[in-house]
């Protein structure tokens, strides 16, 4: 991840020039310099792994999910940046997204997102309501419905998502047509039986049904 290897410190400083002042070496400040920063990366990726919480932010790993991948990104007025997820979590802009294999209703996906240190996704761009479905979209299989819970349901006859963010109803994607039903089907997931990205549609929150959990990303 860094240039590590470069050269060898003092090959390329004449052996007099050495003598005289051996530690004001263009090569050897430079290799210092890059064996420095090796290191505080190198002890920054160490304390991630071993979950200091001065590097990182998760609580709460997933079972299974001790480790970390990270992929180099940008950052306006930073530069180079590492998006760091969970393993097993995808990452899409500031965010890791988990899509769940197993099934459960909504109360017990909201609590086993929050149980590993995230929520049911809430969903406020159409960049990302994109991403999600073209990824759900990857995990159907031949004709079986595989719908996925987000975190999103009724609660005294209004619409909430699980955190702070207000429904908005100019940026919701619905399918045509729905929400319905909506005496009984009180809870929200991505249809994958959808062909185009207005895929949201309401269920009975006992139905069993995947999920996507999203949590933060962690930028070194
Ligand atoms: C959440 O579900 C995953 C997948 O079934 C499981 O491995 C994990 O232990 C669960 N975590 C919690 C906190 O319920
Ligand atoms: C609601 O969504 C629309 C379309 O994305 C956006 O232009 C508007 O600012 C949003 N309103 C609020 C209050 O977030
Ligand atoms: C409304 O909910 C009931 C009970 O789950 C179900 O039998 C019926 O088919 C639903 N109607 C629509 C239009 O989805």
């Amino acid at each position: 991840m860094s240039p590590m290897r470069k050269s060898s410190p003092g090959t390329a400083a004449p052996t007099k020039e050495r003598k005289r002042c051996p530690w004001l070496s263009f090569w050897v400040i430079l290799v210092c310099a890059l064996v420095l920063k090796a290191c505080v990366i190198y002890g920054c990726m160490v304390t991630l792994l071993m979950g200091n919480p001065s590097c990182e932010e998760h609580k709460a790993l997933p079972q299974g999910s001790a480790e970390w991948h990270c992929v180099m990104g940008r950052d306006e007025g930073k530069g180079r940046v590492w998006t760091c997820c969970p393993l097993g979590w995808e990452p899409f802009q500031t965010s890791c997204y988990y899509f769940s294999k197993d099934i459960m209703n909504w109360d017990n996906s909201q609590r086993n997102c929050t149980g590993m240190g995230s929520h049911l996704v809430v969903i406020n761009t159409g960049a990302e309501q994109d991403f999600i479905s073209n990824y759900v979209k990857r995990t159907v299989i031949g004709i079986r419905v595989e719908n996925y819970y987000i975190g999103l349901s009724l609660k005294k006859g209004h619409w909430r998502w699980v955190d702070v963010t207000p429904y908005n109803e100019t940026a919701v994607f619905w399918i045509p047509g729905e929400p319905n039903n909506l005496s009984v089907e009180k809870c929200v997931a991505v249809d994958t039986s959808q062909k185009d990205n207005r895929n949201w549609n309401n269920f009975p929150c006992i139905a069993p049904f995947h999920r996507i959990c999203e949590t933060a990303a962690t930028n070194i």
